[in-house]
C-alpha cells in the first residue's frame, strides 16, 4: 500500500513538473501586446469595412494576406508604407473594383501609438 501511495506521489509530481518546467511544448505563444493592441484599433475601426477572412468583401475588399500583397501593390513601396499610405490617404492607390470610399481622416483620429500598432498588426497578415 504504501508503495502505491509513493508511487501515486511520484507521478504527481512528475506530471506538475512536466507541466511547469521548461521550454517545450508551450502550445499558444504569448501574443506581443504591441500586435493585440493594433488588432484592438482594426476591430474598433477597420472591421466594419475589411474582412480578415479570404475572399471577403464587406465594403471594403479582405485584408487577408495583405503584408504578401502590400509588397507588390505600388513598385517602390514596402509592404509598411504601402498599408500606412493606404490608411492615411486611401484616395492614392484604388484598389481595382472598389470605389474609393475609405474614410480619410483616420491619420487625425488615431493616435501615433494607435497607427503604429495597426501597421504592425496588419504587416502580421502574411
Ligand atoms: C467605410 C469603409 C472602410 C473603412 C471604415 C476602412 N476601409 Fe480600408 N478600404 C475601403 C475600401 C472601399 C477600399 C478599396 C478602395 C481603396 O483602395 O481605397 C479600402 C482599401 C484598403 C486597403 C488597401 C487594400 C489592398 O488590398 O490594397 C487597406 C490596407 C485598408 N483599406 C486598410 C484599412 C484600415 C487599416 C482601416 C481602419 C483604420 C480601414 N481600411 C477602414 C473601405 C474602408
Amino acid at each position: 500500500m504504501k508503495k502505491i501511495i509513493a508511487l501515486l506521489i511520484l507521478l504527481t509530481a512528475l506530471t506538475l513538473t512536466a507541466c511547469s518546467g521548461g521550454a517545450p511544448a508551450q502550445p499558444t505563444p504569448t501574443p506581443d501586446p504591441f500586435i493585440v493592441k493594433g488588432q484592438q484599433v482594426f476591430n474598433a475601426r477597420c472591421a466594419t469595412c475589411h474582412a480578415l477572412v479570404p475572399d471577403t468583401i464587406i465594403i471594403g475588399p479582405s485584408l487577408a494576406g495583405l503584408a504578401t500583397t502590400a509588397e507588390t501593390r505600388v513598385s517602390g513601396q514596402t509592404a509598411e508604407e504601402y498599408i500606412l499610405l493606404s490608411i492615411m490617404r486611401p484616395g492614392e492607390y484604388v484598389v481595382e473594383g472598389f470605389n474609393n470610399v475609405m474614410i480619410t481622416n483616420f491619420a487625425m483620429e488615431l493616435t501615433n501609438e494607435d497607427m503604429n500598432a495597426l501597421v504592425a498588426f496588419l504587416l502580421t497578415l502574411k
